[in-house]
């Protein structure tokens, strides 16, 4: 359930559109939700629904079209590897083997001690400085990645826990 000063915030989300276009404060709801559970699950796309008068479908529709919105729980760090074409030139897919066999898991899994979530994600507008990540749930960019980098990341990461 969203807490009251949520609610007075989706309130005034709504409030910045045209009368009748209040689908289009979905994708800052979702944002709030995820911020509020760490992912979406059916309860909570169904609370949106409900807070934005819409169909459920429209929002299920919405949050499984974009890789920024979790379906299933994630780790505390989400380590999202961009794996568009300019990025797979310098090595992405190799990194993310890298990270697979370092972390014992596959694309889409989590550690068991649920530090790490592994993903793919489409271009982070960082071409010229591929292969690049981004570290959710701050979205902090790492560029010009090596398996060294990776190493390195990991453990700082591990050591802030
Ligand atoms: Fe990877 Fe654009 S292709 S950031």
């Amino acid at each position: 359930m969203f807490s009251e000063s949520r609610l007075n915030q989706i309130n005034e989300i709504v409030k910045r559109y045209p009368e009748g276009r209040h689908k289009s404060a979905l994708l800052p709801v979702l944002h709030l939700a995820q911020e509020d559970h760490g992912w979406l699950s059916i309860d909570t796309m169904n609370e949106v629904a409900g807070v934005l008068n819409l169909e459920p479908i429209e929002v299920y529709e919405v949050a499984s079209f974009y890789t920024m919105f979790h379906l299933k729980p994630v780790g505390k760090y989400v380590l999202e590897v961009c794996r568009t074409g300019p990025c797979c030139t310098v090595g992405a897919e190799e990194l993310v083997q890298y990270i697979e066999d370092k972390l014992h898991i596959q694309v889409g899994e989590t550690t068991a001690d649920g530090l790490f979530t592994l993903k793919t994600v489409e271009c982070l507008a960082a071409c010229g400085t591929g292969p690049v990540l981004q570290i959710g749930p701050e979205y902090k960019y790492r560029e010009n990645l090596t398996p060294q980098k990776i190493d390195e990341l990991i453990d700082e990461l591990r050591a802030k826990g």
